[in-house]
């Protein structure tokens, strides 16, 4: 008896120092953790955080524990990064902030892993970034202009027949102008099979995504369970992900090869195709097949949220609205619409853009990256596979850089684009270092185009109700990952008979 207890003991003395030196090897400086909220033995802070809207609790959180903040989901260790200063120090400056963690759920089971955003940083990654690159980067991604400025048009012309649907159309625009760049697939309706795969991909990805809403996430052994046993419901929802993933990133690229094969695709008539004609590497069309769905899945929604949000603001502030219009009337006049060339010759609407993407920022936590080994960063200790998210939402409502943040106020970017003391929506919006958004200047156009137009043609009011009184939006928003203005009433009307005869023209001449 005696001989176990100190068996035991001398194997729990082993365990405590193997634990110790493992720790110390690893920290060898021995520095603190960022400061944070005490977490629960096994649970850590998981009880503490909302599925949506977190931001606002780590906004929160600045005040109490400062700029840098860790916390735990079970065993896993996060960063909040509360200040553009350190989010750009490590994850724009730092190799060693690129990575992103396994997400089990959505990544391993659902098949979501080879895909850009949750892809490790590694051979694939840089394979499938230089597959975007070559058709994304700032020169070439022109080639779309004249997709995203038919789909606007198309737009302006729904508006005309269905003002009151104006966040309807909104997302048809958005799921025409991916999919027809992507793979030249004419989308006439929200019914198009190939956009269906994609929304219900875009769902499940969110419903699954985040990090509390699965066990398994925490508790990889638990990928193993079959799906017939009790309490494995997760496996059955992880083979219908699987399933949609399959489907959305193979039918798509079918059509694209069966156009090639057929020679009725026109030369570089689409990314999927030009990709198809410029690599031709083993393995090369698996690679194709997961960028090009990846395209739908991060470019629809964050598109469709920062458009919410500009219509949002034009009826909650008129005067933005007028000054922008004058802009375009000085500028383009009223015989025409406006096109891409004007883009330079309206600062104005550029910084319209801007305080969008700063207003209510699309991914208030962008995407979190992950450190590959352990690290230090001002005096504090990060351990290896840290999640580290930028807090954008915090740095929007820094009211240094920009006093009174609520207010949508274009005017505080005027004449500024040198200014140090005030960073540009651009810097942050679209993420850090190299897993900055390959998307940004397709996204960018696609907001200029359909701003630009909505602006020319259309008043945007608050709406009014049954006794004629203005209805004043909250201009509240949700959402786990990408953030989205809740629905909201206004009013859409052409501003002049000339706006309508030149969307009508306009689309006419598409035909
Ligand atoms: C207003 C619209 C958009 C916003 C605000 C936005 C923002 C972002 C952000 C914040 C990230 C995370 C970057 C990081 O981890 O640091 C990201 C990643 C990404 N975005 Fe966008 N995005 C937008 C539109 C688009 C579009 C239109 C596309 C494609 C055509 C796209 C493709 C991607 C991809 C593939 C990634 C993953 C990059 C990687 O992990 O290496 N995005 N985006």
């Amino acid at each position: 008896m005696l001989g176990v207890l100190l068996g035991g003991l001398i194997l729990s003395l082993l365990l405590v120092y193997r634990h110790r030196t493992k720790k110390a090897a690893e920290n060898p400086r021995g520095l603190p953790f960022p400061p944070g909220p005490k977490p629960l033995p096994l649970l850590g802070n998981t009880l503490q955080i909302p599925i949506t809207g977190s931001w606002h609790l780590y906004t929160k959180w600045q005040k109490t524990y400062g700029d840098i903040v860790r916390f735990k989901l079970f065993g896993q260790s996060v960063v909040i990064l509360n200040s553009y200063e350190a989010a750009n120090d490590l994850l724009h400056q730092r190799a060693n902030f690129q990575d992103r963690i396994r997400y089990e759920m959505t990544g391993e089971l659902m098949g979501w892993i080879n895909t850009v955003p949750f892809v490790k940083y590694g051979s694939r990654w840089r394979r499938h970034r230089k597959i975007m690159h070559s058709a994304l980067h700032s020169g070439a991604v022109g080639k779309f202009n004249p997709a995203q400025h038919r789909f606007a048009l198309e737009y302006l012309n729904d508006l005309l027949d269905a003002p009151e649907d104006f966040i309807k159309s909104l997302r048809l625009m958005a799921a025409k102008v991916i999919m027809h760049s992507v793979y030249k697939v004419e989308v006439k309706n929200a019914e198009n099979e190939y956009v269906t795969l994609a929304e219900t991909a875009i769902k499940q990805i969110n419903d699954t995504i985040p990090s509390g809403a699965f066990l398994v996430n925490f508790f990889p052994f638990l990928c193993k369970i079959p799906s017939w046993f009790p309490g494995a419901g997760f496996q059955h929802i992880a083979a219908e992900g699987k399933k949609t993933v399959e489907e959305m990133s193979n039918k798509p690229l079918e059509y694209v090869k069966r156009r090639m094969a057929e020679g009725i695709a026109e030369p570089s008539e689409s990314f999927a195709s030009m990709a198809l004609e410029n690599y031709r590497y083993d393995g090369a069309e698996d690679d194709i097949k997961c960028v090009s769905a990846t395209l739908y899945t991060a470019g629809a929604d964050t598109t469709v949220s920062a458009l919410k949000t500009f219509i949002l603001a034009m009826a909650l502030f008129p005067e933005v609205q007028k000054k922008a219009q004058a802009e375009i009337d000085r500028v383009v006049g009223n015989g025409r619409l406006p096109t891409f060339e004007d883009r330079e010759g309206l600062p104005y609407i550029g910084c319209v853009i801007k305080e969008v993407l700063r207003w209510r920022v699309v991914l208030p936590l962008g995407v979190g990256h992950s450190t590959h080994s352990s690290d230090y960063y001002a005096g504090y200790y990060f351990p290896r596979d840290t999640l580290v998210h930028p807090n954008v939402w915090a740095m929007t409502r820094d009211e240094k850089m920009y006093p009174d943040p609520e207010k949508f106020w274009p005017e505080r970017f005027e004449g500024r684009d040198k200014d140090k003391d005030i960073v540009d929506p651009h810097m942050y919006a679209f993420g850090f270092g190299r897993r900055i958004c390959p998307g940004m200047h397709f996204a960018r156009a696609t907001m200029y185009i359909t701003i630009v137009s909505l602006l020319t043609a259309f008043d945007i009011t608050k709406a009014v109700d049954e006794q004629g009184r203005e209805i004043t939006p909250d201009g509240s928003d949700d959402g786990c990952i990408i953030n989205h203005v809740n629905p909201f009433k206004c009013k859409i009307k052409p501003r002049s008979p000339r706006a309508v005869e030149l969307i009508k023209k306009g689309v006419e001449g598409l035909r």
